[in-house]
């Protein structure tokens, strides 16, 4: 047995190394190459900001800038020399984010401070010490975000549904407040709005906007909508003011942000997808950065860029939706205020 063995292993092994070496020269290794080619050429379709802008001088705030994508964009910014704001929801994590740039970009100029969209109160406290301590702000990114379950209804700290709070209320109030300082003496200053064309799967339920009768579907999708009804409306309203305001969307982005709604399974159903659909933070800062730097941009405002182009959304606007929109949010902010 045991000779029969010796004779017939070796034999076996050759067979073994002589199909294995088919096995990788006619399937795996095309198969790999193949793979790699397409996702390369899905990456080129991405777009990428390919101006070298640089911002002496400006001053950028980035909200939720310690992750993802704003992360990348304030890396960026920073990297072309503005003074860039990380707002984040902790003053910690503000400032270990701080840090983290600072270790690649030695001169970088960093100023961490607190911001919790789910607070009207502490917007407020942040655009005080804004204000205070400047006279012009040159570009706005709004790009903090969140995404939880539709099932369950989470509220900020002012009873306002999470998303509709967080992701388009809070950032209303925020841009609002510091018009004043987005009006600035030369040229225009330029508000971006990182949306997602998610919002196409959104409706603006005007009687239900903060959700309170359980109704809707996709909740961060109606606030990415919202987003995009902010943008065309604050680009009606700042049409005599130095402020130009773009909307955005990242694409599909490998970061923390589902991390609420992610089950086990999607990692098997979603991962050959991803491998050729899913950007790394870094591609998806492109058209954000884009948005605020591009100078073919300096005459447009209230539209909505993908790819580092125009986007041509599938969903219908209503000039009359943005109109009471902004109406109702302004109501539904001061009724909260009234409240505290
Ligand atoms: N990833 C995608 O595929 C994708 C696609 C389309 C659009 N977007 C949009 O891109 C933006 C950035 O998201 P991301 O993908 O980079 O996700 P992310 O890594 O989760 O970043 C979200 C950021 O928002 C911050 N944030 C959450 N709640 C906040 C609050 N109450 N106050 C202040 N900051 C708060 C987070 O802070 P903490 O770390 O403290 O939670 C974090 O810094 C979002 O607006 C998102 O809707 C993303
Ligand atoms: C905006 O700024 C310009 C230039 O500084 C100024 O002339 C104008 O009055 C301001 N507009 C508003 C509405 O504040
Ligand atoms: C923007 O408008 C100004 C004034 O009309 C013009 O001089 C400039 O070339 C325009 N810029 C672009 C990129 O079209």
């Amino acid at each position: 047995m045991q000779i029969m063995l010796n004779t017939i292993l070796p034999f076996f092994a050759i067979i073994n190394n002589f199909t294995m070496t088919l096995l990788f020269l006619y399937y795996i290794f095309p198969t790999v190459l193949l793979l790699a080619l397409i996702r390369k050429y899905r990456e080129s379709k991405w777009g990428k900001c390919n101006n070298n802008i640089q911002l002496d001088g400006k001053t950028v705030i980035i909200t939720g800038a310690n992750s993802g994508i704003g992360f990348e964009v304030a890396k960026e910014l920073a990297s072309r020399k503005a003074s860039v704001i990380l707002a984040c929801r902790t003053l910690t994590k503000a400032k270990e984010t701080c840090v983290t740039i600072q270790q690649n970009i030695k001169e970088a100029v960093l100023v961490p401070m607190e911001l919790d969209l789910a607070s009207l109160k502490s917007i407020k406290k942040f655009s005080d010490e804004i204000k205070k301590n400047y006279k012009e702000i040159h570009i706005l990114i709004n790009n903090a975000g969140v995404s939880y379950p539709s099932s369950t209804r989470l509220e900020t700290a002012d009873n306002f549904e999470i998303h509709f709070g967080v992701n388009y209320l809070g950032h209303f109030y925020l841009t609002n407040l510091l018009l004043d300082e987005l009006n600035i003496s030369s040229g225009k200053s330029r508000v971006v709005v990182v949306a997602s064309s998610l919002h196409e799967r959104g409706e603006i339920n005007l009687d239900n906007l903060n959700n309170e009768k359980l109704t809707s579907k996709n909740l961060y999708a109606n606030s990415k909508l919202a987003n995009i009804y902010f943008t065309q409306e604050l680009a009606r309203r700042t049409k005599d003011k130095n402020i130009n305001v773009y909307a955005c969307c990242p694409g599909w982005v490998y970061t923390g942000l589902f991390r609420y709604t992610i089950r086990w399974y999607h990692f098997f159903v979603v991962a050959p997808v991803a491998f050729f659909f899913m950007r790394s933070s870094g591609q998806g800062a492109q058209t954000p950065i884009y948005c605020a730097t591009e100078p073919k941009l300096e005459n447009e405002t209230g539209l909505l860029y993908r790819d580092c182009k125009l986007y041509d959304s599938k969903a219908i606007f209503y000039d009359s939706i943005s109109t009471k929109l902004w109406v109702k949010t302004e109501e539904m902010i001061k009724d909260a205020l009234k409240v505290k």
